[in-house]
């Protein structure tokens, strides 16, 4: 914490506390002095984190009605309520550095902020519960691990426990899928498809390549990341196929090989104009997907008007 000594130094010192703070790897709290291009670049950051929480909730939620036992409708209802909480913990974190989350939402609904786009891609069949589980989750924990150790403390805190409830989701995942691999050759098929559908997309969450990522350096000399999009893809993939062996299924990709030199797997490119596409709006589910949250929203309309009439009264009352 630097609180307390920032607000009777100089204004001139505060940059330089701040470098110091950065430097020594120690944790900027919301009333300490930062930059406004790192204020603006978290709250992007977290912002997009908190909306790909709650619009990622969709994607698996399509199956809540349809889950195959008692057993199974319980796991992912659990799951996709930890989503809803991972969503909520965010935005708070966003509240710490200014930015209202009534301010977020409406950003999210008019197209203003993005959002993850692996979403943006259907659920066709129970296996993509599975599978977004497994690489969905998984690639998530790999981006996210980092995080807990962000220079921004609300942020770092939020990561922690997130990454607890993710590594869970990822296990689920993971467990569904060899439930199915055990099961019919129909099973076993409709498993080997959905990894065919989500792996590229799942590689794609880790941003453009490093020499088109503009906002890398800076976001990595602040502390707000810790890796580069490249190596954390790749630490992906090196984790996944020994993963993917013990499953009993193959990833789409021929250039996926060994590299005894490197001590890391090779792998092909992502297509990244589809990519470029679906972060535009013209995936698969874009539209149906921010319909269905601001449908959400203005349902909840009543329920917010309540509870600031609630809260009102009791302040009332108080007096
Ligand atoms: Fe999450
Ligand atoms: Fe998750």
């Amino acid at each position: 914490m630097t609180t307390s000594s920032a607000i009777s130094a100089d204004a001139g010192d505060l940059p330089s506390q701040f470098d110091e703070t950065i430097a020594s790897d120690q944790r900027i709290e919301p009333r300490d002095w930062m930059p406004e291009g790192y204020r603006k670049t978290l709250i992007r950051q977290i912002a997009q984190h908190a909306h790909s929480e709650i619009i990622g909730m969709q994607p698996e939620g399509n199956w809540l009605t349809r889950a195959p036992s008692l057993r199974r409708k319980a796991i992912l209802m659990a799951k996709v309520q930890d989503e809803a909480g991972h969503g909520l913990y965010l935005y708070s974190a966003a509240e710490t550095l200014g930015a209202g989350r009534a301010d977020l939402t409406e950003r999210l609904i008019e197209g203003r902020q993005k959002y993850s786009s692996i979403f943006n891609y259907p659920t066709l069949t129970y296996a993509d519960v599975g599978t977004i589980g497994w690489l969905v989750d998984g690639a998530a924990i790999c981006n996210q691990v980092p995080l807990c150790r962000s220079s921004f403390g609300p942020y770092a805190r939020a990561m922690i426990r997130v990454c607890k409830e993710e590594s869970f989701h990822q296990r689920q995942g993971y467990e569904l899928l060899t439930t199915m691999m055990r099961g019919t050759s129909e099973q076993r098929e409709m498993v080997q498809e959905s990894v065919n559908r989500w792996w590229w997309p799942a590689l794609m969450m880790f941003g453009p390549p490093d020499d088109k990522s503009p906002n890398t350096e800076q976001s990595m000399a602040w502390g707000i990341k810790r890796h580069t999009n490249d190596e954390l893809r790749q630490r992906f993939v090196d984790m996944s196929v020994p993963q993917a062996a013990a499953l009993g299924v193959t990833f789409p990709d021929p250039d996926l090989v060994w590299n005894a030199d490197r001590g890391h797997y090779d792998f092909g490119d992502p297509d990244w104009s589809e990519f470029m596409a679906v972060v535009k709006g013209n995936g698969a589910m874009n539209v149906e997907r921010v319909e269905r949250r601001r449908a959400a929203h203005e349902n909840g309309t009543w329920v917010r008007d309540a509870a600031a009439a609630f809260a009102a009264r009791g302040q009332e009352e108080q007096r």
